[in-house]
């Protein structure tokens, strides 16, 4: 179904072409002045120099036209030559009541793809902190908006756990615990099933030989060694290995079902290591692998970059593969499994590099179909309140688990002061809350910036913030349960409005099919926040001027209950797009 835009420059288009003026003169665009006018076209202007005439003349034309159209409350003509356009209440209300019948509200879903969002990215045996809560939340948010467009949409994980943390774990458990059978060369039987080592001991582990890989060359060396005999599949690190993953990522999936992030592949860099030789051959034979100092690269500089992109190194000069090859190894993989049209690469900008370095070796290699996108979403840091990287108070890294359990008890502080509430509900609605709380103080900014993570500002239930939409969200549902404790259904039919405040909530609400496509073209999940915090600034407005449940015209209460299921149901979409739900009172 067209926007209501669409709908608009469609009349207004008819009115410059019935007046003798080309019709593309008559676009419609929301009124960069709201307290004149809903919508404005400014067609008048630009047809002036080519019809030679003055442009408030041509506007008057115009506006004579359609000024009976019932689509309009008034259209004025005003200096120099703007079409000043108010839209009539009979005409917002039926396109409403179009958009609450429609499947999606009627958007108009663009040809179906199939997309990979690349998201998450932890390092196995490393735990998640919040440097990973980005990807997380605006992966999650990319998938779902794009799924909802009804593509088909696979998110990968994409796991770290093929590189040097692997070696240095190996490294560090062999000088802690040389008599394991993994570290014997001639033992021949089957390992142990059990690990030898617990989640806890794990995550000591890694940050100790990560410490004194930077202080002993000797180590460092000997964890580079066994990453290598890792790769080439030494039997006993083999088989540490599988220890290390099957300690590592049950915690790590139970730390994303907390986050309510749910992968479709659990695929990861050593995933595709079987691919690697017979790519890098493929590479060589072509002529687009060569050797330089003795490690084999890809030349990917092009004559009018304005800035030094260095050629993409396949493999170091020990044979070894790099994270750049085990991601152009799993474009290999995905192209052979699902065949995608689009991969989106949800990851920090600082590794903006990299990806160009792999996209453009991917294309030259001929490792992706020509036509198939590549886009590399690379999102910002996230800051403490002195702007600097999000730190605990001590100065350490802050562990994720740590501060979404902040968050919730700040929630939980909030939720039981001022009312009574079952202790076991207010920690659900905590939880659920706080969820909001941390992913729409998040998603709200622009992804590629950095942002400051103020948990006084995000878990407020006032401005532009996750419980303030909830709390929206839950007031509309309190009505709506109301009244239909009253009465057998909910009503349909949308009304004309009869007031601003009304008539204002109407318009917010019809734009969703326009912000909808922004924010799937940009991949941009912003743009459901500002839509969203916009929309409930309107219901709130609306609420306060208007006794909904005591209204005694029937007609009108039903006409404005049917508005708040369309509210409900668009800013329900809404949330859940972002990766939320709003409870069911709070
Ligand atoms: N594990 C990587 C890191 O921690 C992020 C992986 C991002 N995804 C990718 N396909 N490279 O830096």
């Amino acid at each position: 179904m067209k926007t209501l835009l669409e709908l608009i420059t469609d009349i207004v288009s008819t009115g410059f072409e019935q007046s003798g003026y080309e019709p593309s003169y008559g676009k419609v665009t929301l009124s960069n002045r709201p307290d004149l006018c809903e919508f404005q076209c400014n067609g008048a202007m630009s047809g002036a120099k080519a019809y030679h005439k003055a442009p408030l003349m041509i506007a008057q034309e115009v506006a004579g036209r359609i000024n009976g159209n019932d689509a309009f409350e008034e259209v004025s003509a005003v200096a120099p030559g703007f079409l000043n356009i108010r839209i009539s209440r009979g005409y917002l209300a039926s396109y409403l009541d179009q958009m609450s019948e429609k499947e999606k509200f009627g958007i108009d879903l663009p040809k179906s793809e199939k997309i990979i969002v690349d998201y998450g990215g932890p390092n196995v045996a490393k735990p998640l902190h919040v440097g990973h809560l980005r990807a997380a939340i605006i992966g999650e948010s990319v998938k779902r908006i794009c799924r909802y467009l009804g593509n088909d949409v696979i998110g990968d994980v994409h796991l770290g756990d093929w590189g040097l943390q692997m070696g240095l774990i190996i490294t560090e458990l062999e000088d802690r615990k040389p008599g394991l059978p993994y570290f014997d060369d001639s033992f021949t039987g089957e390992y142990p099933k059990e690990a030898p080592f617990t989640l806890s001991e794990l995550e000591e582990i890694y940050p100790a030989a990560s410490a004194k890989s930077k202080e002993e060359e000797a180590f460092r060396e000997r964890a580079l060694e066994a990453t290598k005999q890792l790769q080439k599949g030494k039997r006993g690190y083999r088989a540490l290995w599988e220890h290390i993953m099957n300690v590592s990522v049950p915690d790590l999936k139970r730390n994303y079902e907390n986050l309510s992030v749910e992968f479709d592949w659990w695929k990861g860099e050593s995933s595709v290591d079987g691919l690697i030789p017979g790519m890098v051959e493929d590479m060589k034979k072509k002529g687009f692998a060569k050797e330089s100092e003795g490690a084999l690269v890809v030349d990917v500089a092009k004559e009018d970059d304005t800035k030094e992109i260095p050629p993409c190194m396949i493999l170091k000069s020990d044979g070894a593969s790099l994270y750049t090859t085990t991601d152009l190894a799993t474009l290999l993989d995905r192209r052979q499994s699902f065949d995608p049209d689009h991969v989106i690469y949800v990851v920090d900008k600082r590794q903006d590099m990299h990806f160009i370095q792999v996209f453009r070796c991917a294309r030259i290699c001929g490792i992706v179909r020509e036509d198939t996108k590549l886009d590399f979403l690379g999102f910002g840091t996230m800051n403490g309140k002195d702007g600097k990287p999000f730190k605990t108070r001590e100065g350490g890294v802050m562990r994720l688990e740590i501060l979404i359990d902040d968050i919730r008890k700040t929630m939980y502080e909030k939720i039981t002061q001022n009312h009574e509430i079952d202790p076991g509900e207010a920690e659900k609605i905590s939880e659920t809350v706080a969820l909001s709380a941390i992913k729409y103080g998040d998603l709200s900014n622009q992804a590629t910036k950095d942002y400051i993570f103020d948990t006084d500002k995000f878990t407020s239930f006032e401005g532009n913030t996750g419980p303030y939409i909830l709390y929206t969200i839950v007031r509309i549902k309190s009505i709506l349960s109301k009244y239909a404790g009253t009465s057998a259904s909910l009503p349909q039919k949308i009304k004309a409005c009869e007031n601003e405040s009304e008539k204002a909530l109407m318009l917010e609400i019809s734009k969703f099919s326009t912000m909808i496509m922004s924010a799937y073209e940009e991949i941009a999940p912003h743009r459901i926040c500002a839509y969203i915090y916009d929309v409930c600034n309107a219901f709130n407005r609306f609420y306060h001027e208007t006794r909904i449940l005591t209204e005694e015209d029937n007609a009108r209460k039903e006409g404005w209950i049917a508005l708040l299921v369309l509210v409900r149901n668009v800013l329900e979409t809404c949330t859940d797009l972002l990766g939320f739900d709003a409870p069911e009172k709070m």
